[in-house]
């Protein structure tokens, strides 16, 4: 049965074993499905976003039996941490359900008794094979060597009085379902697997337990626990209030709209769950997405290896906008994406203290520089405003359809032209051009126009890193809440608003591993030189923290400057080419092991490289970002 368009959304992630802590794996999911909750909302629908914990079934038996503590009182501990990680990851979802909940467990008795009456679960015993850690009962021929073909472990043997599942019967129903709805199962190269599992041939499932007790009992017969599977499935309706009087969540968002789910679970959501439904004979979900594993600089996390990365640390680290950033611009969804500490830094570096911050942080000291106090009147919009408004708006459309075709990382690359692309219009624009000459009118237009993109753009990011995208919008003095509609304007920024200065939104990190690495392999004391040595020069990159004039002097400028593991002050004959302010957040090729000079009172450290052509200064800088302190040869 298809539904027509609520403009509701319903989204959810699995519930997770609370076995253990959560790691960057687990986060990646619920950090995806944030994202797409955030961004249906600034679209203006209902959002209904569910999280939760998997509370019963043999693993966490057994794992509260060896901490010797009752499953119950060691669930809630680990539960209570899966809580603290979304509030520190700013996961916004509506509910957060426990399948140890009443209801919950109300509702997975009612739907297996009704299955029972209606003779798709009956009575039998099973006899195969089981893997703990995923939960899955196989079958012989499905394993090798006795490990599961999910996780590779060791399989025991299993040998029960049962209940049972007609999953059987639904191998047709399933197929059929599948053809007749394109884009149930994504990515495709899932559907085709679940097409061949299913086409090896469906066996009934078992879907009760005798050996296991940490379970919701069989109403009927108590001596038998219910497959923490059939249970775990079933919150995405108990959380709805399905089949109790307070049911107007289900009437509203029933059936969701999107399933974020591992790949390694995608059968238990294209198969089981889908056919559970249709016992029932209630609509399926719209959508199940099984997005790919996060591996660990190539390999998967495991205890054992010790490369199990914990979310809290690297939020105490570099704040979760990072975190949220890293993992949903670095990992193409859908596929196995690499978490590395580097990939991470250079995230952070390139385009978020980089691109985003710098253009924020130029336009904010340009406005407090050249109108400290009131902003003229705007000049008539140019060319150069219309093709950049022109850009913005087609970058607002395909961030929109990247995110509804679920690609997150595609929706954040384009995202990311309109920024640099913004950069670019400042330098061309040059702002400290027009305030030399007091054009001061059409200067106010051109840091009107960065402002106005910043606004645009603080839209899509307060989907993805949502606190970040607030502190841009407390700058430009607008509200924490916006609406997506808002994106699609030009010129919706007051003309009488300023960038108000701030803190970096995101300072460059410097890995400190790389700079012992670096420390290590300098020369300790570095030579001077003379001018006459010059083939012992020693060239390196710096990038440029601030610039300004040197009083008294219209030739000379006086910056500060990073060279990786140290900053450095230099004096630099270039003041009639550039205005200071252009230099900032700029890479300069300098001469690091000149005798320092004084000049004009100030010591200068390095040597700034600029080509003359006839008086015309041009510094030199690299053809793209590198680290600061790379060295020049
Ligand atoms: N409790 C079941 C799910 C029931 S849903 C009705 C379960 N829980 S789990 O704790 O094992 O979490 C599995 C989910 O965590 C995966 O589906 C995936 O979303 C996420 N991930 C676990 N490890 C992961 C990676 N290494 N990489 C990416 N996601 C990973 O299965």
């Amino acid at each position: 049965m298809e539904t027509l368009d609520k403009n509701t959304y319903y989204i959810t992630t699995p519930i997770y074993y609370p076995s253990d802590k959560l790691h960057i794996g687990h986060a990646y999911t619920t950090t995806a499905a944030d994202a797409l909750a955030r961004f249906n909302r600034l679209r203006g629908k209902k959002v209904f976003f569910l999280t939760g914990s998997d509370e019963h079934g043999q693993k966490i038996q057994r794992i509260a039996d060896e901490k010797g503590l009752s499953p119950k009182a060691y669930v809630d501990q680990i539960v209570a941490t899966f809580q603290s990680l979304w509030n520190r990851l700013n996961i916004s979802y509506d509910d957060f359900i426990r399948t140890t909940n009443k209801d919950h467990e109300t509702l997975v008795q009612r739907i297996f008794a009704i299955l029972y009456e209606k003779g798709d679960i009956y009575k039998s015993s099973y006899k195969g094979l089981y893997c703990t850690p995923c939960e899955a009962f196989w079958l012989e021929r499905q394993t090798t060597d006795g490990k599961c073909p999910d996780c590779g472990r060791p399989v025991e043997e299993v040998e029960e009085e049962s209940y049972s599942f007609r999953l059987s019967n639904y191998s047709d129903k399933l197929l059929e379902y599948y053809k007749t709805h394109p884009g149930f199962i994504q990515p495709e190269a899932s559907l085709h697997e679940m097409e061949s599992f299913i086409k090896s041939g469906l066996e009934d499932l078992c879907v009760s337990r005798t050996a296991v007790s940490w379970g919701i009992p069989v109403p009927f017969d108590k001596k038998h626990s219910i497959y923490v599977w059939f249970d775990a499935v079933i919150n995405y309706l108990s959380a709805l209030g399905f089949l109790t009087a307070q049911d107007n969540r289900y009437q509203s968002f029933w059936p969701a709209d999107l399933h974020l789910v591992g790949k390694e679970i995608m059968r238990f959501h294209t198969i089981i769950w889908p056919a559970i439904l249709m016992a029932l004979d209630i609509p399926l979900p719209k959508t199940v997405f099984g997005h790919g594993w996060l591996v660990i600089e190539g390999e998967k996390m495991s205890k054992s290896k010790g490369n199990v990365v914990d979310p809290n640390l690297l939020i105490d680290e570099f704040g979760a906008d990072a975190i949220r950033y890293f993992l949903l611009r670095d990992i193409t969804f859908g596929s196995d994406g690499n978490f590395s500490r580097d990939a991470l830094i250079r995230r952070i570096n390139a385009d978020l203290a980089n691109d985003l911050g710098n253009l924020l942080h130029r336009t904010s000291s340009m406005y407090e520089k050249y109108f400290p106090k009131e902003i003229p009147e705007l000049a008539e919009e140019l060319g150069e405003e219309k093709d950049l408004a022109d850009f913005a708006a087609q970058i607002i459309l395909e961030f929109e359809t990247a995110m509804d075709a679920l690609e997150p990382h595609i929706a954040l690359e384009k995202l990311w032209t309109l920024i640099r692309r913004t950069n670019k219009y400042l330098d061309t624009t040059a702002p400290w051009t027009l305030a030399k000459n007091k054009d001061y009118s059409r200067l106010a237009r051109v840091l009107y126009s960065v402002g106005e993109v910043l606004r645009i753009v603080s839209i899509p990011l307060s989907a993805v890193i949502p606190t970040s995208a607030a502190k841009i919008r407390a700058q430009l003095g607008l509200p924490k809440d916006c609406f997506w509609q808002e994106a699609k304007i030009w010129n919706g920024w007051e003309e009488d608003k300023r960038i108000i200065k701030a803190e970096p939104l995101f300072p460059r990190i410097e890995d400190e591993k790389e700079t012992k690495d670096d420390k290590q392999n300098e020369v300790p004391k570095e030579e001077e030189i003379e001018f006459a040595d010059f083939l012992k020069v020693h060239l390196k990159i710096a990038t440029v923290l601030t610039a300004e004039r040197v009083k008294g002097s219209d030739k000379l400028l006086r910056l500060e400057v990073d060279l990786g593991n140290e900053k450095r002050q230099i004096v630099a004959g270039i003041g009639k080419a550039y205005e200071p302010d252009s230099l900032i957040g700029k890479q300069l090729a300098v001469v690091t092991n000149l005798k320092p000079r004084k000049i004009m009172g100030f010591e200068s450290q390095a040597m700034i490289l600029a080509a003359e052509d006839a008086g015309n200064l041009a510094v030199l800088n690299p053809e793209k970002l590198v680290k600061a302190g790379s060295i020049v040869g």
